[in-house]
Order: C-alpha cells, then structure tokens, then sequence
C-alpha cells in the first residue's frame, strides 16, 4: 500500500497520532488560538492551550470539539490540517487515516469527522470506535472468543465495552469524563469554601491530590484563586479528603455505567471477565485509587493499561494494517452513504 497510514485519536483535550512501526509521533492539546478580527491560525496545540483562558480580546483559544465530537467544525479542520502536515511534511501522497470516534456519536457526528479529516490533507479515512481501539492498544488479544472489559476515560467521554470475537457484545458510552471532575472541583471549591478557581487550576488539584476513594485528610495543597466574598486574589487550603468529597458524582456515574455493562453482559463473557479483570485506558484512568474504587464496587479486578494515554491512537493505527477486514463497529468510508469526491477514496 503505498503512502503513510496514520492512526489519530482526536480526543476531546488531546490528539495523538500514531503510525504503525514508529510509534506515537505527536501528542498535543486539543486548541486552536485563532486572531478575533480575521480569524487566522495564531497557533496549535500546545501553544495555543497555554493561551486558554489568559487571551486578550484579540485572541481567542478554542477547544474545537466536545464531549469526543466535533462542535467547530472549521476549527477542528485548520488543526488537524497542521497536525498532519507537522506529520506528513515532505510526504508527496496522502495519509491513508484511521481515526478514533466515541461509539455513541450520531451519523452527522460521524460525518463531521470523516469530512473533516478528508479535508485535512488525507485520502482514506476509517472511523473506528474508541473502545474497540483503546481494547487492541493495550494488547488485548480481540478476535478470540474470549470476553474483555475495556474502560477508556477521556476528558469528555468514557467508553465502556465488552468485545469477544471481534466484536462488541455489550457497551454504553456516558458524555461524562475527566472534565467533568474538574468542573466539579471547582463547584465545590466555589460553593463550599468560597474560592474562585478555573478549570486548569482544577485539573491541577486532580492531578497531584485527587483521590477517588477517601482521600487522606492530612494531605492538603494550597490553592491560589480569587474569594468569592472579597473578590481579591488569596490561597486556599484543600485536603486530599475534601476533593475526594467534592468529585464523588462523576466518579459514582463512572462506575455505575461500568455496573450496568456488567449487568448487561452475556454470562459466559462476565465469567471471562471475572478472571481476567477489566484493562483501563485514557488520561481520566491515572485518577488516584480509580482501579481500587472499581474494584471495590464490580468485585473485579482492575489493572491500567501501559501508557494509557496512548492506547486509543496505537490501536486504531495497529487497525488499520488489518482494514482488510471489516470488524463490527469499524465503519469504511465505503459504507457512508453520502458523496465525497473520487480523491477521498482509496
Ligand atoms: N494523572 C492524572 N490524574 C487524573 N486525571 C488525569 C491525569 N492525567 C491526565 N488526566 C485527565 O485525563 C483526561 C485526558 O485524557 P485523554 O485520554 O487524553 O482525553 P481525550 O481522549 O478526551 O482527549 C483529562 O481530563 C485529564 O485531566
Ligand atoms: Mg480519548
């Protein structure tokens, strides 16, 4: 086959892209900063996200999708136009592409995708859903008849899945991801201790004290953020036991989306999974004591993937050496019913 193939996981914070035999070639924040008055790239990726929430009025710093799909489609398109070219520079043919979806997206979510990433610059695309992908990523074997458990978190979306055989025996996708135990740090920062903080700010919190069992109530950070009541710039002192608090919503609708997945698995597969436990990929998944509060609460054992951020990108690329088969919940661009232009074909 000749040409580059790549393997993208257009996540909702990240994309990474993969090519099959040299492994993960970027990795870089889902942004774009883009000039207010003509609306020109200023810049992509990590540079851009450094802008998020400090721009001038002159400069705006977009998160082009949500929740794992497009929502500015122009957007999504000039920055994976300069991730595949950052890729691709000198390449005379076109990438063939594979590229990560959530499963529950919409036929024009789908569409969204397909078209933008044709326009990016490349001239084959496969969608492939995130759970399937982030399965054969983290080296699990899934044309046997044997049933996996894959739980992918990424910041929007957490994709859970069951597979034997090829195919999805049992799945559910929730619109609720990392994001959303940040937004969560945040209310419960405002709402309980007066203290006004953004959504980095939150995420940092996660990062170095979030804890989704009980956290240790000795364990504190202190925060820098604006009072609620004063208005003036002040720390705050959080314990690792009050964030543990403040995000236990999304982390209970995460493990009770993986419940009802069990619940709705086929017998012989949940006895598979019993004995080899359920693999965890995505950033999300690095959350202090996740796998221990999965656990705790299916009764089975929970183990992260290597480099769980990386899992979706190296098996939707990995997937495309094997396009030759059509797995359940791979859609080839052959099967999409409305016209693209004889270029976007093989
Ligand atoms: N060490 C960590 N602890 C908790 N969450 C983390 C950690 N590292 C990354 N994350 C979270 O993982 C999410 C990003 O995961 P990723 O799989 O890249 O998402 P997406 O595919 O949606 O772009 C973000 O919400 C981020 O805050
Ligand atoms: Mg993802």
């Amino acid at each position: 086959m000749p040409g580059i193939s790549l393997g993208i996981d257009l996540g909702t914070s990240n994309v990474t892209i993969y090519v099959p035999g040299k492994g993960v070639v970027l990795r870089e924040p889902s942004v774009i900063a883009v000039d207010s008055i003509n609306d020109k790239m200023i810049a992509c990726g990590k540079e851009a996200f450094e802008m998020l929430g400090r721009t001038p009025d002159s400069i705006r710093a977009i998160r082009p999708l949500y929740k794992g799909v497009i929502s500015e489609y122009e957007y999504a398109e000039q920055m994976l136009r300069t991730f595949v070219r950052r890729v691709c520079a000198y390449k005379i043919i076109k990438p063939r592409v594979a590229v990560s979806i959530p499963s529950e997206v919409t036929g024009v979510e789908q569409r969204s995708v397909v078209e933008a990433v044709l326009a990016a610059g490349t001239r084959h695309v496969v969608l492939i859903e995130e759970p399937v992908a982030a399965a054969l990523g983290a080296g699990i074997s899934i044309d046997q008849p044997y049933g996996s458990m894959v739980v992918n978190v990424g910041s929007g979306t957490t994709d859970i899945a069951v597979l034997s055989l090829k195919g999805i025996a049992a799945s559910q996708s929730i619109r609720l991801g990392g994001d959303d135990i940040d937004a969560a740090i945040v209310r419960y920062l405002h709402n309980q201790l007066n203290h006004i903080i953004g959504l980095q700010t939150a995420e940092q919190i996660k990062i170095t004290i979030g804890e989704a069992l009980t956290g240790d109530k000795d364990k504190t950070i202190s925060v820098k953020g604006r009072n609620a009541v004063s208005g003036l710039p002040c720390l705050q002192k959080v314990s690792a036991a009050q964030i543990s608090e403040a995000i236990s919503e999304p982390v209970k609708a995460i493990i009770s989306a993986i419940q009802r997945v069990l619940e709705s698995t086929p017998p012989e597969l949940a006895g598979d999974i019993m004995t080899a436990g359920i693999t965890l990929t995505g950033g999300g998944v690095q959350l202090g004591g996740l796998p221990e509060a999965i656990s705790r609460f299916t009764g089975v054992d929970c183990r992260i993937a290597d480099n769980p951020s990386d899992c979706v990108a190296v098996g939707t690329g990995e997937m495309l050496k094997r396009s030759g088969a059509i797995y359940s919940g791979v859609y080839n661009i052959g099967q999409f019913s409305y016209p693209l232009s004889d270029s976007a074909r093989l």
